[in-house]
């Protein structure tokens, strides 16, 4: 196939990246016998098999019944703070929570314009109390913060990776997408929590046009790029730090073949970087852990669990980001593997581990999996009588607003068994435990 030339250069052996090739035959082998690093294709096969059933369709979300995380900031994606093992934190009896937000009166479908990382915290890990802006006014980088992740060393300071989405002061919105870090103290009282001494802001990963699409290469005929959502991953068997992100196949349209043809434009990707400084501020990109060229085009916020020898997977992507010929619901997916850089599998056969329901089918999104199988998301749009989600953005901002939740939803709770899983029960809004 077309994509084996690209293909050929991700079987690099992630033990030879960075050596020189006259140094890596004279080291012994044994020292650096590190896995190969291998891209998994989300095939159109994979995603054919999909059947929405009882296991993987989350009950329908009444939003009359739900609370505003916020009344005065509509909420979307949302990760907690986490230990270097991938725990939720708890930091003097706090638990903390990040969120992108936006003022209420925002026309929810703007919302990604003006996004900022706002801070929660509650000691019962369920009444999230407002903690402020997370970033100092100016420091942040990008006219706009999207999605990250959050890691709380062992010393204290809490390490923060966010995307950087176009440039400060930009006079027209652009849609540059950087992967940035900065880190700070926490600061905890009796009734508080704060974050202090941060440190300056830096860009930790851009694409490379490589492994990864440049944004100049998507120009050249598709409209939709990603380079975002920088996820935290410590792998539990070497120590090893990771970033996992956001991105596109890199190359440009007309360098892509796909059956059929009008599936081109579709190259999600879910990239990797490894850490090369102990601060966490240097990252080396590595070949993407799965592409899905010719089957869908944004796979977003993936993350990682470890459970058994097992590393699972997850991204979340909408039903109109698979491409032509394709039928699937906007959902949680996930795949499997015994490595870390190769040998993914989908689970169930198809990859889909949540979908929403077929009479509420944009209710939620933006699902992120704890370590104990709980499974948070928030509410997008519910009860949209049929309309898709180009039609919804069509709408009135009032029909918007009253549409859109724009809060925590109810989590779920999954089981993970070898490369099956299953929503066991919902549990309460917020429960991140
Ligand atoms: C998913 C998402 C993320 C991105 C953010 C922007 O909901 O598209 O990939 O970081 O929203 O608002």
């Amino acid at each position: 196939m077309f994509w084996n030339t690209k293909n050929a250069g991700k079987m690099l052996s992630a033990a030879v990246i960075g050596f020189s090739a006259i140094l890596a035959p004279v080291i012994s082998s044994s020292v650096f016998a590190q896995e190969t690093a291998a891209t998994f294709d989300w095939t159109r096969e994979d995603v054919s098999k999909i059947k929405m059933n009882e296991e993987n369709t989350a009950p329908v979300i009444n939003k009359e019944k739900l609370e505003e995380l916020s009344e005065d900031f509509l909420v979307w994606d949302t990760w907690p703070l986490q230990d270097r093992n991938g725990h939720p934190a708890v930091v003097n009896g706090y638990k903390v929570i990040f969120a992108l937000t936006v003022p209420s009166d925002v026309i929810p479908g703007k919302r990604h314009d003006t996004a900022e990382i706002r801070y929660f915290y509650a000691k019962d890990g369920k009444s999230w109390q407002l903690g402020g802006r997370l970033f100092d006014d100016g420091k942040a980088l990008g006219s706009r913060q999207w999605a990250g992740s959050a890691m709380i060393d062992k010393d204290g300071k809490v390490h923060i990776f966010y995307t950087a989405t176009g440039r400060k002061n930009e006079n027209k919105l652009t849609y540059e997408q950087r992967l940035a870090t900065a880190a700070a103290d926490i600061v905890t009282t009796n009734a508080s929590v704060a974050f202090e001494n941060w440190s300056e802001h830096k860009i930790i990963l851009e694409p490379d046009g490589e492994y990864y699409q440049t944004e100049s290469q998507s120009n050249q005929g598709e409209s939709s790029y990603a380079f975002r959502d920088p996820y935290f991953f410590q792998d539990p068997k070497s120590g090893q730090e990771y970033i996992l992100f956001e991105a596109n196949s890199a190359g440009t349209l007309s360098e892509r073949a796909c059956q059929p043809d009008s599936s081109k434009p579709y190259n999600a990707s879910i990239g990797i970087a490894k850490a090369s400084s102990d601060s966490l501020t240097e990252f080396e990109a590595l070949p993407p852990l799965l592409e899905a060229n010719c089957v869908n085009d944004e796979l977003e916020r993936p993350s990682i669990i470890v459970k058994g020898n097992q590393y699972y997977l997850f991204a979340k992507t909408h039903h109109e980001k698979f491409a032509p010929g394709l039928d699937a619901p906007e959902g949680l997916y996930g795949f499997m593997s015994g490595s870390l850089l190769s040998g993914y599998k989908p689970l169930n056969g198809s990859g889909l581990v949540i979908s929403n329901p077929k009479d509420n089918p944009y209710q939620a999104y933006s699902w992120m999996v704890m370590p104990n199988g709980t499974v948070i998301s928030f509410v997008n749009y519910v009860h949209v009588e049929g309309k898709d989600i180009q039609q919804i953005g069509e709408q009135t901002p009032d029909y918007q607003k009253d549409h859109f939740g724009g809060m925590l939803a109810p989590s779920l709770k999954i089981s993970m068994a070898d490369d099956k899983t299953r929503i066991l029960h919902e549990k309460k809004q917020g429960v991140f435990r």
